[in-house]
């Protein structure tokens, strides 16, 4: 019992940790990706594991639900390292982020890929969906305007409040059109930011350095599970084709040996009408 509860002493370090935080969350984002040096299994991005292990355990999924004739588009997609893995299931894949920086990062990690592109954006800005469609058939080799896209989202959600989330959704509505879906996977994880951050290697006497860097620097995230899908994603808008659980693989934090795992969620929806 004591010893549960030990962990709030927590508490006090990750106030101060992140009151330093811009409260500007594009800013915020901004500025993180400006200080990373490197990405993968040792460098500075938590939600990169440097493996393709996670993905692997969506492609079935990709396979099964989504048209793979289509291109997709990686919402939110950071340094670019699931963008670079939906290129080899799809014709073509676009990155886009509100991140300047991130989107640097990507383009110089994704050299030499031909079906690759990478996009400022701010997804949860109206009409930031339009246009995107017909800009991917003109990238893709043999691509139709108005065919429409696939949207991936993987650990973007569940940074984003209630309203953000259903505008986000919005935007990636006017990609699908009537042929493309959208696949995403969030963390879901059941506990509060002390339960959170012990989860991922916190104790009283040090903190994994990117979780830290994470801390200072970005918001706190929340979860996303399926009463937050319902929320964003309306019965209404959209058919769920399918739902179930996931697991979002970071980079080696408590253990260096291996990824760390966060419960988490998936779901694949097509809009409606
Ligand atoms: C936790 S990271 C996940 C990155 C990437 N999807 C991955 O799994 O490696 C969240 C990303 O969402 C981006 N982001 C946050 N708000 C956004 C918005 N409004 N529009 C587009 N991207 C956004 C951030 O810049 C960041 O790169």
């Amino acid at each position: 019992m004591l010893a549960a509860l030990k962990k709030y002493l927590l508490v006090p370090k990750l106030v101060r940790l992140s009151a330093g935080a811009p409260r500007d969350h594009h800013v915020a984002w901004d500025r993180f990706w400006s200080t990373v040096k490197t990405t993968g299994a040792s460098g500075d991005v938590l939600w990169d594991s440097g493996t393709d292990h996670e993905m692997q355990g969506y492609v079935d999924r990709l396979r099964l639900h989504l048209d793979r004739a289509l291109p997709v588009v990686d919402i939110g997609c950071g340094n670019g390292s699931f963008t670079r893995q939906l290129a080899g299931h799809f014709p073509y894949a676009v990155g886009v982020d509100v991140s300047a920086h991130a989107v640097r990062r990507a383009r110089a990690e994704s050299a030499g890929l031909t079906n690759v592109s990478y996009a400022v954006r701010d997804m949860t800005a109206s009409g930031a969906g339009h246009g995107l469609d017909a800009e991917l058939a003109a990238l893709a080799a043999g691509g139709q305007a108005g065919r429409g896209a696939n949207v991936f989202i993987r650990g973007v959600l569940h940074v984003l409040g209630e309203r953000d989330r259903y505008a986000l959704a919005e935007n990636a509505r006017a990609i699908t059109g009537a042929n493309g879906r959208v696949f995403l996977a969030e963390t879901d994880f059941r506990g509060n930011a002390i339960d959170y951050v012990s989860h991922l290697g916190a104790t009283l006497r040090s903190i994994p350095a990117p979780l830290e860097g994470a801390i200072r620097a970005l918001p706190m995230p929340g979860r996303f599970g399926p009463r937050e899908r319902s929320l964003a994603f309306p019965a209404s808008r959209w058919e769920l084709v399918e739902e179930g659980p996931a697991t979002i693989e970071t980079m080696p934090l408590s253990n260096p040996a291996r990824a760390d795992l966060i419960p988490g969620y998936f779901a694949v929806l097509q809009a409606r009408g």
